[in-house]
């Protein structure tokens, strides 16, 4: 049983490599929806009913950054790019994000809940249990609730915890491509209070990157998110370095997301915050970027590192939080221990969970996910393969849907 015992807070360093891993005959004792003991299986205090689980027991893993409400896959993006064209040139072609807004924009509600139950459904059952998900498809203030409403009434049909963030500054839409400024009011002074006001998110995002918001825009919207209320987050140099890194960690925002790009200051703003560094190596595997995030770097300056799927249309279309430890591994130089870490401990620090889950440990919420393994490190090692066989969620057995994975039907919008 790997327990990822220890403080409530983000890992970081040398505490990033040290696991807490239970071998023999552990047990765990669940209590409603909390762990109520943890220990070896002969001191356990009575319990009404028992499980045996063959193989390693994790604690539930926590996929802290996606973009899971969407329509119809961009297969013609992932061709081009394979032809030659890169990500920033076919999105100013109308590609890119803009065209998962057209679809969004067309495709009603009930859809959206549909398509975003069946994937959601899909990211759980590779094991992650608490599942962060941003808007960003509709970059109308209609379209983003819409977005957000459809992700709370799947919500009420997976059995994950979803975790909402309003992202209405994902891109600027074309229809005020030459009145930015008029945009980045509206994002302020509508959207954000609307979202607020009907309670869909928690967080605040904003792809900050040269060509969409810069560092001024990103801070503005993002002040006004938290005088709102919500936590902020940031989609950080990504593709070129701007100082989204430094804005992030300024700001307190929860997490800096992405970090392909980010500076010798923005390792060192991070390492000096509480800012969790999310990096996200499925999104520059796909896009077929020879750069990733420095990884080892943040995690040796000090920085508390995290690892998420980016699980979106464009740019991931990954529900395996599994393959991407492996690719922490083997792409991005993580130990095993620390990229078991970056998706408990870190992960849920990443949305201000860090004291309620993400550990195996008592009054933790009983948020488990069984792996038929019998090394823990083969969590992070058998590339592409689904090894997850039970998942627990709030102490309770997910029934185990259809064996086949279903990315949902996208009929055209
Ligand atoms: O995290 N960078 C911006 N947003 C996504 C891509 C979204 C898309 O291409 O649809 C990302 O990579
Ligand atoms: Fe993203």
């Amino acid at each position: 049983m790997v327990t990822c015992g220890g403080p409530a807070s983000a890992r970081r360093g040398p505490a990033l490599a040290q696991l807490e891993v239970l071998s023999g005959d552990p047990a765990v004792l669940l209590d409603g929806d909390r762990i109520a003991w943890v220990g070896a299986r002969k001191d356990a205090p009575r319990a009404s009913t028992t499980v045996e689980v063959q193989g390693v027991l994790f604690p539930g893993f926590v996929d802290c950054h996606t973009h899971g409400v969407f329509g119809a896959p961009r297969l013609d993006d992932h061709e081009r790019r394979a032809l030659g064209e890169d990500y920033q040139a076919i999105a100013a072609a109308g590609g890119g994000i803009l065209q998962s807004v057209r679809d969004v924009r067309a495709r009603p509600e009930d859809q959206l809940a549909a398509l975003a139950r069946e994937r959601l459904t899909t990211l759980l059952w590779h094991g992650s249990t608490t599942i962060e998900v941003k808007s960003g498809y509709g970059l109308a203030t209609d379209a983003e609730l819409k977005q957000l409403r459809a992700l709370q009434r799947a919500g009420r049909d997976v059995p994950a915890t979803l975790i909402p963030t309003f992202l209405g500054a994902h891109e600027v839409p074309p229809e005020y491509r030459n009145r930015r400024a008029e945009y980045v009011r509206l994002v302020c002074e509508e959207m954000l209070p609307a979202v607020v006001g009907e309670r869909l998110a928690r967080a605040c995002d904003v792809f900050c990157e040269p060509g969409v918001f810069d560092v001024a825009e990103a801070r503005t919207i993002l002040t006004a998110a938290r005088r709102l209320g919500l936590d902020c987050k940031l989609h950080a140099d990504e593709l070129q370095g701007s100082g989204g890194a430094e804005l992030a960690a300024e700001l307190g925002a929860r997490s800096a997301d992405h970090l392909a790009a980010v500076s010798g200051a923005g390792i060192a703003a991070l390492a000096a915050s509480d800012t969790v560094a999310v990096v996200l190596p499925a999104t520059m595997t796909f896009l077929g970027r020879p750069r990733q995030a420095p990884a080892r770097r943040l995690v040796e300056a000090g920085a508390a590192v995290a690892l998420a799927t980016d699980f979106n249309p464009g740019s991931s279309p990954t529900i395996s939080l599994p393959l991407v430890m492996a690719l922490g591994v083997s792409q991005l130089g993580l130990r095993h221990a620390e990229a078991v870490l970056a998706v408990t401990v870190n992960a849920a620090a990443a949305l201000g969970l860090a004291a309620d889950r993400g550990q195996i440990a008592a009054g933790f919420r009983a948020d488990l996910v069984a792996l038929a393994v019998s090394d823990w490190r083969e969590a992070a090692y058998w590339m592409g393969a689904n090894l997850v066989t039970d998942v627990w969620t709030g102490g309770s057995a997910c029934p185990s849907p259809s064996a086949r994975v279903c990315l949902g039907f996208h009929v055209e919008a």
